[in-house]
């Protein structure tokens, strides 16, 4: 029998507010064109407007509607990425929704409880849709930040694999599926080779920076200002933390962060956004002075404090997740032989590369489920230890929840909360949060083809 005090220890199931009602945000999913190659014609990319990127904003604690129609040739849904929502809305196709069929629709509404940088993608044929640039960035924004910042600037990564004409190449290699992803050639932020911004001259700056690349890992730079990283994945660093420096900061697919900086008062001035990734540092953005100025408050703006729960470390439970080059595990064939299935109903033959603790679910469908990687409680801490045994790096994503990374066997980490964590190979990092959102959580590395050909696994919280 629990006492009244021991039951309070336990935090209380993810709560969700009641649904009033705005209109809903109308995303219709069709090919639309967007100019790439400024010598060639324009790209067909697949968008939900013919703006790229597509920023939505709304507002942490209010009701968010959104309607996907899908005028595409396939099947899609849509994943609110690093936001904690109910499992309904978790756009992940079989398993918490049926596919949205070309000519269908489905109405996504939740009510953000973090502010922040989010994004939203399909989780179908992934690789393609993405690939042809199908995502949005999602702000939720929170009132008590209205006047922190001058400017709050949007700089989405993004390359594109295109041949000389404007059309697209192939999405997807085996050679890149096996190593470290097929990159695309054409390198863009904003769909810009190099994203113009502009903000106040002498004013704080926000840029919330977003890879919403398959498989290019940036490593980046600030120079012309100071700049710190104020979130990580949307979320705010916590206001004793260390500060965090910009420069060396790797931001794998799917990964974002804010950035604060001070625009120099000099209205000639321009700080450049880089990737050092290379030899030599690559220009993302630059971002000028919009010819007004701004008084900047001394003393770097602190975001508003996060409110997701914090977990316990010391009384967390561990689970081992060990990322491998794989194939399918003994017992998980055994399984599928006694469900009477085939191997094939994982994964295409011949285009598993992946596993995670030597279980591969592979394909460009979900329409059939493995067991879960684990079984978690409802409402108890947990520490995931994730250790990288190959020799690439993997972006790894959990749905539904935010965690804290804690530590890495390679490197001093500022902990910091996140919904993805990017491992270098032999890394071991540790992850902690409160399993408080019931239903099955996806779990698999976000350089798509890793996540298409076995790296993908999924918790069951219940
Ligand atoms: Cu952004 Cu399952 O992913
Ligand atoms: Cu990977």
């Amino acid at each position: 029998m629990l006492t009244a005090a021991a039951a309070l220890m336990v935090p209380p199931p993810l709560r969700f507010a009641e649904a009033t009602s705005p209109a809903p945000i109308d995303l219709t999913a069709r090919q639309r064109s967007l100019s790439l190659l400024p010598d060639a014609g324009a790209t067909p990319i697949w968008g939900y407007a013919d703006q790229w990127p597509l920023v939505l904003r709304t507002r942490r604690g209010e009701v968010f509607r959104a309607a996907l129609h899908n005028e595409l040739t396939e099947h899609s849904t849509i994943h609110w990425h690093g936001i904690r929502l109910p499992v309904a809305m978790d756009g992940v196709p079989y398993m918490t929704q049926p596919p949205v069929e070309p000519g269908q629709s489905f109405a996504y509404e939740f009510t953000p409880p973090d502010a922040g940088t989010f994004f939203f993608h399909p989780h179908c044929d992934t690789v393609t849709q993405l690939g042809r640039g199908l995502a949005g960035a999602l702000i939720v924004e929170d009132p008590a930040e209205r006047d922190l910042f001058a400017a709050d600037l949007v700089c989405a990564i993004k390359d594109w694999q295109l041949n000389p004409d404007g059309s697209f190449g192939a999405f997807m290699t085996m050679k890149g599926a096996a190593r470290a992803g097929t990159f695309g050639n054409i390198e863009t932020a904003n769909a810009q080779p190099l994203a113009e911004m502009q903000a106040p001259s002498g004013g704080w700056v926000r840029l919330r920076v977003l890879n919403l690349d398959s498989s290019r890992i940036a490593v980046l730079n600030l120079a012309g200002a100071e700049g710190r990283i104020i979130a990580t994945d949307g979320n705010p660093l916590a206001s004793n933390s260390a500060p965090v420096p910009v420069k060396g900061w790797r931001l794998g697919p799917a990964m974002r962060v804010d950035i604060a900086f001070r625009m120099p008062d000099d209205p000639s001035a321009i700080v450049e956004f880089q990737n050092i990734f290379g030899t030599a540092p690559k220009p993302i953005a630059h971002i000028t002075s919009d010819g007004t100025s701004a008084k900047a408050p001394d003393g770097w703006p602190q975001l508003a404090a996060s409110h997701v729960p914090e977990a316990d470390p010391e009384s967390a439970q561990r689970i081992s997740f060990d990322l491998t080059a794989g194939h399918t595990s003994p017992e998980l064939e055994a399984w599928l032989k006694e469900s009477g299935l085939g191997l094939d109903a994982l994964c295409l033959p011949g285009q598993t590369f992946w596993a995670i603790n030597g279980q591969a679910w592979a394909g460009q469908s979900h329409q059939f489920t493995p067991p879960p990687l684990a079984d978690l409680k409802l409402g108890k801490p947990y520490i995931f230890e994730i250790f990288n045994g190959t020799p690439h790096q993997h972006p790894i994503h959990l749905h539904g929840h935010t965690f804290r990374v804690l530590r890495s066997n390679e490197k001093n980490i500022v902990p910091h909360l996140a919904d993805t964590v990017l491992l270098a190979p032999k890394e071991r990092v540790e992850i902690c949060f409160i399993a408080d959102n019931p239903g099955d959580w996806m779990m698999h590395c976000h350089i798509i083809e890793h996540q298409e050909t076995g790296m993908m696994g999924y918790v069951r919280i219940g």
